[in-house]
């Protein structure tokens, strides 16, 4: 891996933060056996993964098991980390696991499109917010100078998992390769029922009614806030000093960008993701 600043590791095209994972792990993925009742989470940083954890582990709990792990990290942990790597292929079925990473670095196996992938994206500028202020509790990101500097940073892909807009355009112009639902975090926002409802079709679980409302009882951001397997409060503070569950809502970047920056990621949205016609909530 090559260092690429105090806080950065590239590694194969992608940008990790130091001490998360090594080459042997990454390189070890392209060998990884999946099982057909894998599923997969897969996020770019601050676009609603400890959500998505939250409903897919409360989806899966509803059957019993999992109770073996303490938190949702350990539910549904990181393939590329290197906690906990080794057990992987002896966790039991169904395996749960959450992934920052592109098609690319993911397990061959995947293409098999028996496992499954749910991929959550968030509209750029929200995401680029939410970074903004974990970069400042994070003591494994670099503290940005100002918003201006992240948002540079960013648009070049100078941060950890590298561009959105490439982690965007990789995951979205694969449809076809993959066992893949696509969830946007403005969807969850504005009907949290509905997408639950979704991931649990694609999941294949046949959920009474009741059920599918504990399950967006347990994933609103009040109950989540309080819960602490789920609200990452379990990281030690010497790592995050402050609230993984920070706002939760769809807009904040209005508080953050000036209509030339807005202006600037509109502009760079249309330039690498124009011809992808996705669709994005800002507000
Ligand atoms: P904000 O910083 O905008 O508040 P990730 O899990 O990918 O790191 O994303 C973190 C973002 O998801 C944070 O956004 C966090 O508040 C938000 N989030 C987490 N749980 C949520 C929930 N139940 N409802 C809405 N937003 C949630």
């Amino acid at each position: 891996m090559e260092q690429i600043s105090d806080y950065l590791l590239r590694y194969k095209n992608f940008n990790f933060p130091i001490g998360f994972t090594t080459a042997d792990i990454i390189d070890s993925l392209q060998s990884f056996e999946i099982r057909d009742s894998d599923v997969f989470l897969v996020s770019y940083p601050k676009s609603g993964t400890i959500w998505t954890q939250q409903i897919i582990i409360s989806i899966f709990e509803l059957d019993g098991g999992l109770d073996e792990y303490p938190n949702n990290m350990e539910k549904m942990p990181w393939l590329e980390y290197v906690e906990n790597h080794e057990s992987y292929p002896f966790r039991p079925s169904p395996r749960l696991f959450t992934s920052h990473l592109t098609p690319a670095l993911l397990p061959p196996g995947l293409k098999d499109k028996k496992a499954k992938i749910i991929y959550v994206m968030r509209n750029p500028k929200d995401n680029i917010a939410s970074y903004y202020h974990f970069s400042q509790i994070s003591s494994d990101l670099e503290t940005p100078k100002s918003f201006e500097n992240l948002l540079e940073n960013s648009l070049k892909g100078n941060v950890g998992a590298s561009s959105w807009f490439d982690h965007v355009r990789e995951w979205h112009s694969k449809k076809d390769q993959y066992n893949i639902l696509y969830l946007s975090y403005e969807d969850m926002i504005v009907d949290l029922k509905r997408e639950v409802t979704k991931i649990c079709t694609f999941l294949g679980k046949n959920l009474s009614e009741a059920d599918i409302e504990k399950v967006v009882e347990k994933s609103t951001f009040k109950n989540m806030k309080e819960d602490p397997k789920a609200n990452y409060q379990f990281v030690p503070e010497t790592t995050i000093k402050g609230d993984f569950m920070r706002k939760g809502q769809i807009g904040d970047w209005k508080n953050y960008f000036t209509v030339a920056q807005s202006e600037r990621v509109d502009r760079v949205l249309q330039e690498k993701l124009g011809d992808l016609s996705l669709k994005f909530i800002w507000e």
